[in-house]
């Protein structure tokens, strides 16, 4: 069986290479990705799925009930692409001005596709359900949080979860494995300092926000290093300064944006009473009032991790422990996390570098390309996750 399993995989190939492309060549940006979830459903109707559209506006949900009774098992995929200018100059580069498929989604909704195409050939063997997961806006837009308020993942209910990302980081052939912490939460907040403006050469009429956030600033950032464990993972950044019109006025405000990333839900909450905090003892301290917001983005994204141990026994069995490792979480985002607080489950990396074709471009980069060899790779690792998972024992 093994075999005629791995050769059904590679006989794939060209077919999933030119629905990649074809995703690639037409990125839509998210909750607009109309022409994706079209081709996406017209081939899982094709496969004999049951099939249901409109999901969070463009998602599309696909389910496999098996031949037998058993567990339920799903799998994601991210549509959307990104507000980008492709600058590879492939000949399947993207057609549309202004858009890239800049993170892979594209590969992503393919991998699931050929996944699609591999159970449906062998529906009766399958026991349990598989439910093909095909979400938009994940490049911020939270489609994932919004499929799972809509109910993705009961009727029927979900029992676990797998998702992937295709990653520059490893070469292609390896999986990488979160074991618990994958991802960060995404949170940002706002500051505005409120002074008072006045001549720059009578500074003891005003009240400077400038050197308020001159000091707010360095204060800031020994909120990590003083206030978080060591141990525990935190970031925080400040990307935006906005403060002032000439070189002789002192302004009536200055405004910092800032994004701060953590890895669990106590270190969250730290840090944002800390920046608060911290934020009210400088204006204080200055004489002056503030204004903070803090906006949740995506939460952490946690693994469970004898669902990672899974994936990590699945993907060895086809390519060897030499080529699965465990790897350390990334202080990026991911909406897979919305998933990932209601049922157990699993997302991890798979390489796509490849020095010798010049694919070494990373995430969000208008060079950003792919091996198209992790396609069947894919398609692979997913299987046997399934198999593993639903006990199939067809591998
Ligand atoms: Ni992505």
């Amino acid at each position: 069986m093994s075999n005629s399993f791995q050769e059904e995989i590679a006989s794939m190939k060209d077919w999933l290479v030119e629905i990649r492309r074809t995703i690639h060549m037409h990125p839509e940006l998210m909750f607009e990705e109309v022409e994706t979830a079209k081709l996406v459903s017209a081939w899982l109707e094709k496969f004999g799925l049951e099939v249901k559209t409109g999901w969070a506006k463009t998602g599309v949900v696909g389910l496999l009930p098996g031949g037998k009774k058993g567990k339920t098992v799903a799998i994601r995929a991210d549509m959307d692409a990104l507000p980008l200018e492709e600058a590879t100059q492939l000949p399947y580069a993207s057609k549309i001005k202004g858009k890239m498929h800049a993170c892979g989604h594209d590969a992503h909704v393919t991998i699931l596709l050929g996944v699609a195409k591999f159970f449906s050939s062998i529906r009766e063997q399958v026991k349990g359900n598989i439910k093909w997961i095909f979400q938009p806006a994940e490049e911020g837009g939270g489609g994932g949080r919004v499929m799972v308020e809509e109910g993705v993942l009961e009727n029927p209910k979900v029992d676990a979860i797998f998702g992937a990302h295709v990653f520059p980081d490893l070469p292609m052939g390896k999986v990488g494995i979160h074991e618990r912490e994958g991802l960060a939460a995404t949170d940002r907040f706002r500051i505005k300092i409120l002074g008072k403006g006045g001549h720059g050469a009578y500074p003891h009429l005003s009240k400077d926000p400038i050197l308020a956030a001159g000091h707010l600033i360095t204060q800031i950032h020994s909120i990590v290093s003083r206030n978080i464990n060591p141990l525990d993972r935190a970031v925080l950044s400040i990307g935006k300064v906005n403060g002032g019109t000439a070189f002789n006025i002192i302004p009536d405000e200055v405004e910092l944006w800032g994004t701060v990333r953590s890895l669990s839900p106590r270190v969250r909450e730290r840090l944002k009473v800390r920046l608060e905090q911290t934020t009210q003892g400088v204006a204080r301290s200055f004489d002056m009032d503030y204004q903070y917001e803090f906006e949740d983005g995506y939460p952490a994204l946690i693994n469970d991790p004898p669902m990672s141990h899974l994936v990590a026994a699945a993907c060895a069995q086809g390519i060897g422990k030499e080529n699965v490792e465990f790897i350390n979480p990334s202080m990026g985002g991911e909406d897979f996390a919305y998933y990932l607080q209601k049922v157990p489950g699993s997302f991890f990396r798979l390489g796509c570098r490849n020095e010798k074709k010049g694919i070494i471009h990373s995430f969000h980069s208008s060079l950003f390309n792919i091996d198209e060899d992790v396609l069947p790779f894919g398609v692979e690792m997913f299987v046997r996750i399934i198999d593993q998972y639903l006990e199939l024992k067809l591998i």
